[in-house]
């Protein structure tokens, strides 16, 4: 197994500055050089350049579409250039309005897939049901196929096809979530563990069932998109719209754990690391690391330890 890292500086999905130097801090907490000592495969392909857009005037209430369509479109192909050459995506972002490309451009290139997605929020807003107008709270929407007829054609959107099913999405993580987008999920149908089915079941079982639900019929490659708000703000306090009552360190490894212990694990999203959020070094050191560490255990890292196939004792 082969990371193939993208760095996407982005942040027009929200309204905050700073979420655009996660991909440099992630990697300066040494990401590349712990997956190598973890005997992972890492080609990294840099960070994408967007490219500024002039006048992107609200769209209705929807914020920097143009923006947020382009970085999208590359984002999309450079995705699907790191699937081409075999490797497992992990798109370090930026803000969540980026897993509309990430997602788009994986599915480009495998198909079908299984998303799970990790988050305090539901990020299914279309962009008539958002209140905040962030498009980082609607990227769910624009890739569904049974909201497809429920999203106005926005500039710079016209390139993206709905390609998820209600069915091969997971929520896990919930605890803030919007009139409209929980009208959404009853609608759907979607399976959803929010943080009372965490605390309900526990983690064990609530992956269980995840990983039941999604290799019930065929095994479609999986698409794990984390947002680290998803974890408690004790822990990961650096990001834009924290809410309380989050996964702890141990259950948002364990996720990652078993997510990758499938086997189908295809590609990652690590979002929302945001820098100026966090109110001391410490803070900002506490979230990301929480990304290093779940990225590293998305690639097999176990916490009972590791050794290579051929490792000899000396
Ligand atoms: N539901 C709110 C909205 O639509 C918050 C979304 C937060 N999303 C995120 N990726 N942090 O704006
Ligand atoms: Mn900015
Ligand atoms: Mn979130
Ligand atoms: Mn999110």
């Amino acid at each position: 197994r082969s990371a193939g890292i993208i760095g996407a500086p982005f942040c027009r999905g929200q309204p905050r500055d700073g979420v655009e130097r996660g991909p440099d801090l992630i990697r300066a907490a040494g990401l590349l050089q712990k997956l190598h000592e973890q005997s992972c495969a890492v080609k990294d392909y840099g960070n994408l350049a967007f490219e500024d857009v002039a006048d992107d005037e609200p769209v209705g209430r929807v914020k920097r579409a143009r923006a947020v369509g382009s970085a999208n479109r590359r984002l999309s192909e450079a995705v699907r250039a790191v699937k081409q050459d075999g490797h497992t995506s992990v798109m370090l972002g930026g803000d969540h309005s980026l897993a509309i490309g990430s997602i788009h451009g994986h599915s480009a290139a495998v198909g079908d897939l299984s998303v799970v997605w990790v988050d305090a929020h539901a990020d299914i807003n279309t962009p008539l049901s958002s209140d905040t107008g962030n498009i980082h709270g609607q990227p769910v929407s624009y890739l569904l196929h049974e909201l497809h007829a429920k999203i106005p054609v926005l500039p710079n959107f016209s390139w993206i096809k709905p390609c998820v099913s209600a069915k091969d999405l997971v929520y896990i993580g919930l605890r803030d979530v919007d009139p409209a987008e929980h009208y959404i999920l009853k609608l759907l149908g979607v399976k959803v563990f929010s943080m009372s089915e965490v605390d309900q079941l526990g983690v064990a079982r609530v992956m269980e069932e995840t990983c039941d639900y999604l290799s019930a019929k065929v095994k479609k490659p999986i698409h794990l998109s984390y947002d680290i708000d998803a974890i408690d703000p004790s822990v990961t306090p650096a990001t834009g719209t924290p809410v309380s009552g989050g996964l702890t360190y141990r259950e948002g490894l364990y996720i990652a754990e078993q997510v990758a212990q499938t086997g189908l694990l295809s590609a990652v999203d690590m979002v929302e690391v945001n820098p100026l959020r966090g109110e001391t070094d410490q803070d900002v050191r506490s979230t990301v690391n929480m990304a290093v560490d779940l990225l590293l255990a998305c690639f097999g890292r176990l916490r009972e330890g590791n050794h290579s196939p051929d490792y000899r004792l000396p």
